[in-house]
C-alpha cells in the first residue's frame, strides 16, 4: 500500500485544475444501460472508483472504450450479457447500486448485491427499494442480493422519498425515463450531480423537468438514443483545494470552479475570514488575516453544507481562533478523521453526531491513518499546516476520489510525495 508524506510550512501559490465530478460520473456511466446507442462522456476524472464502475459495467457486457488517458469514455450496452452485479465488485463501491434502476427499466430484471456497510455508515437501500416498488418492481432480498424484476416494464408513479437520498433519486430518475407514463419524484435530491445526470438523460432523449428542485417530473419514452455529455466539475474536489491555502498561507486559483457549486461552503469560508473571488478561469482563494475564525457547521442535503466537505472543514477549524461545533446529519459515523487529527495536536471532542473543535495555534506532523475517502484528504490538508512530517497511510482511499493529489499540490508549492510502503 502507498503512503503520502507531507512536510508542512510551505505557502501555496498558483493554479489547481479541478477534474470532473466522481459522483456525477458514477451515475452517468450506468445511464448507458438505458440505451443500445453509444454514450460518450468527456471530462471524466481518472480515479479508481471509475475503474471499479468500468469493471462492473463490463461484467454486464457493456463495452467501455477509454480515450485521452481516461478523460473520455465511450460506453455501449448493445451487447449486454448479464443483469447480475456481483458482490465482489459491489462491495468495493456502493455506487455500484446505480445499475439497479437502469437494468430494471430497460431489461425488466436485475440481480444486484447489497453493497454492505462501509466506514461511514450502514448505507441501507430501503429508499431505493420502496421507490422502485411504487413503479411496479418486485424486489426480494435473497442471499445478500436484491432480486428485482418488472414484468412488462416499470410504470410511472408518484414517488415520495422519505429522505432526499442522492443515489435513490438517481436510480428512480434513470428508471423513470423508460417507464410507461409519468413519474413524479417528491423530496428529490437537488445535488448538482442530479442536475448533470438529468441533462445527460435529456440529451439521450428523455423527457425530464424540475431537476435541481425537490420535485422532478419524468414522462417515460419508448427508447433513448446516443449522446455526448461533459461531466460537471467536481464540487468536492473544488472545496477541498479551496481550503488548501487557508492551512499554510498563499493564494490558489481553482480552475473550473464555479460559485454555484459551493454556495453554502463559501458562506462558511467567508464567516471564517477566507476571501473567495470569481475569476474568468475559476475561483481564487486566500485567507484574509493570519488565522481563520471559528464557525459552526451543519451538514445537510444540497443546497446545504455538503457532508463530503465536513472532514476537510474540521481539519481547517482545528487551527481556527475559537471553538467550532460541527453537526453531521447525513451519516452516522463520519468523524473518524477526528482521532487522527488529535494525534496531530488538535483538540476535538466527539459526542454522537456532534464534534466540538477548540482551535489550537499549531499542529504537529505525525503518522496518521486514512479511514475513508474524505477523511484521508483532510489529513493531507492538516499536514500542509503541521510542523514537520505527516505520513498518511492507506492512501488507496484517497485514490478513489482525488486524481494526482500530490502532483496538484506540489505544483503550487506543497512539499508532498507518495512513497510505496514496504
Ligand atoms: C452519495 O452517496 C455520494 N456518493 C456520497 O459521497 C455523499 O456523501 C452522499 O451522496 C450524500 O451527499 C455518490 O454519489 C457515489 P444518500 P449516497 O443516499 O447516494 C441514508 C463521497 O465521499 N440512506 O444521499 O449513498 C444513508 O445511509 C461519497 O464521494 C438510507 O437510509 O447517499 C445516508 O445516511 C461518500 N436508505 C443518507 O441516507 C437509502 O435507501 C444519505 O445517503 C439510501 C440512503
Amino acid at each position: 500500500m502507498d503512503s503520502i508524506i507531507v512536510t508542512g510550512g510551505s505557502s501555496l501559490n498558483g493554479q489547481i485544475p479541478i477534474a470532473g465530478a466522481k459522483n456525477a460520473a458514477l451515475a452517468l456511466m450506468p445511464a448507458t444501460l438505458l440505451s443500445e446507442e453509444p454514450l460518450t462522456l468527456t471530462n471524466v476524472p481518472r480515479l479508481s472508483d471509475i475503474k471499479t464502475m468500468t469493471a462492473l459495467l463490463e461484467s454486464l457486457g457493456v463495452e467501455v472504450t477509454s480515450l485521452q488517458g481516461g478523460k473520455v469514455q465511450v460506453l455501449s450496452s448493445h451487447a449486454m450479457t448479464s443483469t447480475r452485479a456481483d458482490y465482489e465488485i459491489v462491495r468495493k463501491m456502493r455506487a455500484s447500486n446505480l445499475v439497479l434502476g437502469p437494468l430494471l427499466a430497460r431489461h425488466h430484471e436485475a440481480i444486484v448485491s447489497l453493497p454492505g456497510g462501509c466506514a461511514i455508515g450502514a448505507r441501507p437501500m430501503d429508499i431505493h427499494i420502496d421507490a422502485l416498488e411504487l413503479m411496479g418492481a418486485q424486489i426480494e432480498l435473497r442471499d445478500g442480493y436484491l432480486h428485482a424484476k418488472a414484468p412488462g416494464g416499470l410504470k410511472g408513479a408518484r414517488v415520495p422519498l422519505r429522505f432526499a437520498s442522492v443515489g435513490a433519486t438517481e436510480n428512480v430518475l434513470m428508471a423513470a425515463t423508460l417507464a410507461k407514463g409519468t413519474t413524479v419524484i417528491e423530496n428529490a435530491a437537488r445535488e448538482p450531480e442530479i442536475v448533470d445526470l438529468a441533462r445527460c438523460l435529456r440529451a439521450m432523449g428523455a423527457q425530464i423537468a424540475g431537476e435541481g428542485t425537490s420535485t422532478i417530473e419524468v414522462q417515460g419514452v419508448d427508447r433513448l438514443g446516443a449522446a455526448t455529455h461533459p461531466v460537471v466539475t467536481d464540487r468536492i474536489e473544488l472545496g477541498t483545494y479551496m481550503l488548501a491555502p487557508v492551512f499554510c498561507g498563499g493564494e490558489v486559483e481553482c480552475l473550473g470552479g464555479k460559485l454555484e457549486l459551493v454556495t453554502a461552503f463559501v458562506e462558511k469560508l467567508d464567516a471564517a475570514g477566507v476571501d473567495v473571488t470569481e475569476t474568468d478561469a475559476g475561483l481564487k482563494v486566500k485567507l484574509r488575516g493570519d488565522r481563520p475564525r471559528a464557525v459552526d457547521v451543519v451538514t445537510e442535503p444540497f443546497p446545504g453544507f455538503p457532508t463530503d466537505l465536513q472532514a476537510q472543514m474540521m481539519a481547517m477549524l482545528c487551527l481556527a481562533d475559537g471553538t467550532s461545533v460541527l453537526e453531521e446529519r447525513i451519516f452516522e459515523n463520519r468523524f473518524m478523521h477526528a482521532p487522527e487529527l488529535v494525534r496531530m495536536g488538535a483538540n476535538i471532542e466527539v459526542q454522537g453526531g456532534y464534534a466540538k473543535v477548540h482551535g489550537v495555534d499549531r499542529l504537529k506532523g505525525a503518522p496518521v491513518m486514512a479511514t475513508d475517502l474524505r477523511a484521508s484528504v483532510s489529513l493531507i490538508l492538516a499536514g500542509l499546516a503541521a510542523e514537520g512530517e505527516t505520513r498518511v497511510n492507506r492512501v488507496y482511499h484517497l485514490d478513489r476520489g482525488y486524481e494526482n493529489v500530490e502532483q496538484k499540490l506540489s505544483a503550487v508549492g506543497a512539499k508532498i510525495e507518495r512513497v510505496r510502503d514496504a
